[in-house]
Parts: structure tokens; sequence; C-alpha cells
């Protein structure tokens, strides 16, 4: 306890010499970003570690069903008496957990998660795992139920990286596998399948189409600027090809023959990105399609109105830079503020993740040329920090072995220094590190992502190791609704 009070005050003190924007390190970048190294050494540590989970069993272990388990005292006991199955948590009752193997997975091993609604207020998830897409329905009571699923692509082997996006009643579904390319199926398939029989769709016939235009087929990232009606493919290897895993623009006018009007190269890989249609406060980029790009040590924003001919408008580093993996926006609709997390700094102890605590870094984007890194949030527990979105007031963070944290974030407009961001709930998937020093691992091990975004209020949460959680806040503090800073 002292350590952290200790530790908190520190933090406080350095807080207002670091969280800082730089000019990007030219030469450090050449070294360690541009030739590939850094993004080596973190997919190198992560085969490691999944290797090691793999012999050991771990990802295709038989995890028992859960059911309801309320939030109480700070533990939800899904299995009274089992610490396996007991998890901290504060504010998120547990609705139901399936492992992947219940989820028609023979890998398990789960990664990316998204959701859509359907005209009757259906709410189905789509939940990546090594070997293809599992699909699922959430009832009103919070049950997944299984559907089926689109195996990976026949051309290509399983592999744990599989990102998904919506696009109105589509998933866009890609994979680091090479050969996978981006299978594109339509969601509405979903509303007519008897549970009693889940579907293992084919994925030749059942998708509505494959965009097969990446250099070797594999790709980090799919994201979608759904208004525009384009996707973006982000990370797709190699780095020496001509678009040099930048973001490919993939145009889904007509979804049934997806094509690329270009690409943009000029910042080199693009590890993640948020691409929208511009509203916000910089007055010469209304109108305008710009992505803001997560690209290892940068936060590189682009004008994309062109695909053929996208532009930098600006890129910029910041104090303790060691892996710049992904952000959002506070608010689509007034674009002033982002968030952002490093997945490397915490590992390297590097600038104010010194001491393996994950830091949320808070960019004001108010000048599209020069954003400023304005403040910062620091987590209470050790641990590495992954993928979050925002959704009305709250951010929904996966931090890997510490599990799902919520912090309200509505303060940062009026104060940026993010002093005023706070905690509302968490809940921890990954009870194996519970009793390590300082509560976590610096390891890349359990929760990849969430899905926060169903009008319901259950949030899926899809794990490496087990499964899928579905969670649900027990409260949500009135302030944080209705406020600008909604969906
Ligand atoms: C947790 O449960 C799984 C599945 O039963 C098992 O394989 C694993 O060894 C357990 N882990 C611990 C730390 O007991
Ligand atoms: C591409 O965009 C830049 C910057 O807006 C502009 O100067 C250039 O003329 C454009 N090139 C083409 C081929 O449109």
């Amino acid at each position: 306890m002292k350590f952290t009070q200790v530790a908190g005050v520190a933090s406080l003190l350095v807080g207002a010499t670091l969280a800082k924007e730089i000019p990007q390190d030219v030469e450090r970048s050449k070294r360690l970003f541009a030739n590939g190294l850094r993004h080596e050494q973190i997919m190198s540590k992560k085969h490691a570690i999944w290797d090691r989970q793999r012999a050991a069993g771990l990802m295709t272990a038989a995890y028992p069903e859960l059911g309801f388990t309320a939030c109480k005292d700070g533990i939800a006991a899904a299995v009274p008496g089992d610490k396996n199955n007991t998890f901290k948590c504060n504010n998120l009752d547990l609705y139901h957990f399936l492992p992947h193997t219940a989820l028609g997975s023979k890998t398990g091993e789960g990664s990316s998660s998204w959701g859509w609604v359907a005209p009757s207020g259906r709410e189905f998830v789509a939940i990546a795992q090594a070997d293809g897409a599992a699909f699922v329905e959430i009832t009103k009571e919070g049950k997944m139920v299984y559907l089926g699923r689109l195996p990976q692509h026949h051309e290509a082997k399983p592999i744990i990286w599989r990102e998904l996006r919506a696009y109105r009643h589509y998933i866009l579904i890609g994979s680091e596998a090479e050969k996978h390319y981006i299978q594109v199926f339509d969601m509405r398939k979903l509303q007519s399948i008897d549970p009693q029989k889940p579907v293992v769709f084919d994925t030749k016939k059942d998708i509505t189409s494959l965009f097969r235009d990446l250099p070797i087929g594999r790709t980090h990232n799919v994201v979608v600027d759904e208004k525009n009606k384009y996707a973006v493919s982000v990370g797709a290897a190699p780095r020496s090809d001509k678009c040099k895993a930048g973001l490919i623009f993939i145009d889904l006018t007509d979804i049934k023959n997806p094509t690329s009007p270009g690409c943009a190269s000029q910042d080199g890989y693009v590890h993640d990105a948020q691409c929208l249609p511009y509203k916000g406060p910089d007055t010469r980029y209304k109108g305008r399609n710009i992505c803001y790009g997560y690209n290892e040590d940068t936060l590189t924003i682009y004008d994309v109105t062109d695909r053929t001919n996208a532009t930098i408008i600006s890129r910029t580093s910041y104090e303790g830079a060691s892996y710049t993996h992904q952000g959002w926006v506070l608010d689509k609709s007034w674009q002033d503020y982002l968030i952002m997390d490093d997945e490397y700094d915490e590992y390297d102890g590097a600038g104010l993740a010194a001491d393996g605590r994950p830091v949320t870094y808070i960019w004001d984007i108010k000048d599209l040329k020069n954003p400023k890194q304005t403040g910062h949030y620091k987590a209470n527990h050790k641990g590495i920090d992954h993928n979050q979105y925002i959704v009305d007031g709250y951010v929904y963070q996966s931090n890997y072995g510490s599990g799902l944290h919520v912090l309200d974030i509505t303060s940062i407009p009026k104060d940026p220094s993010g002093a005023g961001v706070h905690e509302v709930a968490f809940f921890d998937i990954y009870p194996e590190d519970d009793d390590k020093p300082d509560g976590g691992v610096l390891e890349f091990v359990g929760s990849w992502s969430s899905y926060a975004m169903l009008p319901s209020g259950f949030i899926l949460i899809n794990t490496i190791e087990r499964g899928a959680f579905i969670v649900k806040l027990q409260t949500k503090s009135t302030k944080a609704r209705g406020t600008r800073l909604g969906w």
C-alpha cells in the first residue's frame, strides 16, 4: 500500500515534465521502427508466451461455462472456492462465460470482437479466434447463444491475429495469415439460424466477397468509415511493398466487389487507425475525411478525402514512445481530443510507464497540424494496455492480464491534464496473475478486446486463452450519459 501511494505521488510529480509531444526522432525511427525491428521484437515476445501457453494446453483447456455471478466485495466468485474461476472486479457483474471450444473453435486463441444490431433489436457479436470468427447472439438475459462460425479463409492457416469490424450489416474480417485476404460476411444470415443447429459457413459460397488486393494477403487490422463507405487495411505486410504497410483504402460502394483506389505509404507501417468524417474545431478540415494513425512511434494524422492521393497533415511523437498502438477520439462529432495507448512502454519501462503500470495518453487535436499531448491517466495496477474504445463518456480498455478497465473520461475537455479521469469499473478475466507483485504481469496474456457498443449494455470481453465473457455495469453515472461524448 505504501508503495502505491509513493508511486502515485511520484507519477504526479513527473507528470508535469513528461507526457509531452515531441518531434519524431528520425534516427531512432530508422534504427528501431521503420525497418520493423521493434515490431518483430514484440511479435516474437508474443509468440514465445503463446507457444508456452499452447504447449501447456491452456488455449484449448476445458474452462467451464460460467453463469451469472454478481460482483460483490471486489470479487465475482463464479465457482465458489475455485481461485481459477474467481475474478477480481468492481461495478461489473458477470452474466455468462463460454470457452472458445464451446464457441466452435479447435484452436482457441481469441483476439478481436465486434457487433451488429439487427433492425429488430437482436444483438449479435463476432468473436475472433485463430481458426475463424464465432457468431453469437446475446439474449435479453445476457446469455451467449452460439450460432456458428466462418472459418479462416481456406487458403490460409489459423493464426491468432484476426481483426474484424462491422460495416452496416456486414462484418469485415482480416488476419495476419498469408493468403487470408479480407472476408466480407453478411451478419443478416445469423437471424434465421436455429441455435440447435449452428452453421459452419462455407468460406467460398457463404461470403459476400473477398478483398484480395493486399500484398501477400495479410493485414494487421481493418478499420471502417461507414459514412463514407470505405474500409482501410492497416499494417498489411511486407513493409517493402509499394504501400509500405500503410493505409490501403478499400472502396465498399459495391460490397460484392470491393476495390482499392489507392494507399498512403508516406509514413510507412500503420499499426492501427481510426478513420472518420471530420467534425471538429479545425475549420481548415471541415468536411474532409481524416484518419488518425497509430504508427509505432508517432500519432500520424492523414487527410484521406482523395483516396488516390492521401496526404499527411502531421506526424508527432511523444516522450517515452515505445510502440504507439491504438486510440480513439473522445467524440466523433467534435474531434477535439483523443486518447491513445503505447503497447510497449510498460514492458520497456519507458517514460511514464517506468513502473510497469499502463499509461493512457491524452492528445489535444484541435489543431490537426499540431497535436499536443496534454496529460495522461495512470492505471493503479501492473500490466500492458491494448485495445480501447469510447462509448458514451466511458473508455473500455482491454488491458491484457488485468482485464477490462472502464474509465470515466468526461472531464478531459475541461481538464486535459487527465487529473479528473477515474476508473469506474473493472473485471479481471485473468486470475492467473493475481498473486504477482503489484497484481499483474507484463505479459501478453488475458484480454485482447472488448465490445461495449450494444444498446443493451452487455459487454463482450474476448480473451486469448479462455473464451468470451459477457459482463454489464452495475451502475453508470448519469453524468456520463447525454454528454456530447456520446456516439
Ligand atoms: C485453470 O483452469 C484450466 C482449465 O480447467 C486449467 O487448464 C488451468 O491449469 C487452470 N489454471 C490454474 C492456475 O489453476
Ligand atoms: C496530391 O495532393 C497534394 C496535396 O494536397 C497536391 O499538392 C497534389 O497536387 C495532389 N496530386 C494529385 C495528382 O492530385
